[in-house]
């Protein structure tokens, strides 16, 4: 392993490196794994939580939007977040994601906490979302993005490119992550004139290319014809499958279908958190929210 890491603040670059020089994501669970040890891991259930929201609030001026939050993400699985229009679930993003912090509470990823971290610090230690952290140059073509997003996880340093080998590991890393995302056809499209869901395959392409393990996606399907969400969910289960996935989605076919776990979210608080047939059943959501909005 002969890439230097020019910035390594979450103390674990080197780690997220040789997991994804081994060329696939069980390569970085397993390195990932050695780091945490069994510290973060939850013996009751067996399970690792991989991240963990405790008493968080949030308030903008006066106003509470965020009123006391707990939730615990277990590794691999894939967690819907639900709610009306307004509860906060952007805002929960934003805080995961370190665009805010929060007023109180942690949160913590993998056993560290990272509330009040910048986003490209929580981005290294290996959460990535799509939309906020990622920027798609509509000038330069499908295969430059996502090149530029590779590069950004390697750091751009001017020593990285005297070496030929590196370019070479680079661009065969963003061809691969082109045929992932299923826009080898697009390669030297121009971003800014693919059609909706491809631009929107790539904004999650460029959160991938940061290597994640945790991805925040929020709405990836909006705006979406059927067909584009039918061919997005596809996209998002496939790319996801070895990664800890939380969405917000309002699809509710979606969220059932796609989703390990389900936590509802009505005016800064989660209500329920379950299976989804568990969600579907609670009659606490059924009136607070799925019963207003939604058949189910
Ligand atoms: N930067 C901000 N300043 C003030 N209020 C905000 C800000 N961001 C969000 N809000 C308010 O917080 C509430 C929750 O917003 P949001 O998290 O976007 O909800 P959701 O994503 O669930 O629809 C809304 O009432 C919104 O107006
Ligand atoms: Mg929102």
């Amino acid at each position: 392993m002969n890439v230097p890491i020019v910035e390594n603040a979450a103390g674990n670059a080197a780690g997220n490196t040789a997991g994804h020089a081994a060329g696939n994501a069980a390569g970085s669970t397993a390195g990932h794994a050695a780091r945490n040890g069994a510290a973060a891991r939850n013996p009751a259930a067996g399970a690792r939580t991989v991240l963990e929201l405790a008493g968080v609030h949030k308030s903008f001026g006066e106003t509470e939007i965020i009123r006391g939050v707990d939730l615990a993400l277990i590794e691999g699985e894939r967690h819907a977040i639900i709610g009306p229009n307004g509860a906060g679930k952007s805002t929960l993003f934003h805080l995961i994601s370190g665009q805010l912090q929060p007023t109180r509470g942690t949160i913590t990823l993998d056993g560290r906490q990272i509330q009040g971290l910048e986003p490209r610090v929580i981005n290294r230690m290996g959460l990535a979302r799509s939309f906020q952290i990622t920027n798609i140059f509509p000038g330069h073509s499908v295969f430059e993005n996502l090149r530029f997003g590779i590069l950004r996880r390697y750091g751009l340093q001017y020593n990285f490119w005297r070496r030929v080998a590196r370019v070479r590991r680079i661009t065969e890393e963003t061809e691969q992550l082109l045929e992932e995302l299923r826009l080898l056809k697009s390669r030297d499209v121009l971003a800014g004139e693919l059609s909706y869901s491809e631009q929107r395959s790539l904004e999650i392409g460029m959160a991938l290319a940061s290597d994640p393990r945790v991805v925040l996606l929020d709405e990836p399907m909006a705006g979406m014809s059927r067909e584009e969400t039918d061919y997005t969910v596809g996209l998002i289960r496939q790319l996801t499958a070895r990664r800890t996935l939380m969405i917000v989605e309002h699809d509710m076919d979606v969220v059932f279908s796609l989703s390990d776990r389900v936590s509802v979210l009505v005016y800064g608080q989660i209500i329920a958190t379950g299976t989804p047939d568990e969600i579907r059943a609670n009659r606490q959501v059924q009136e607070a929210y799925l019963g207003t909005e939604v058949s189910v």
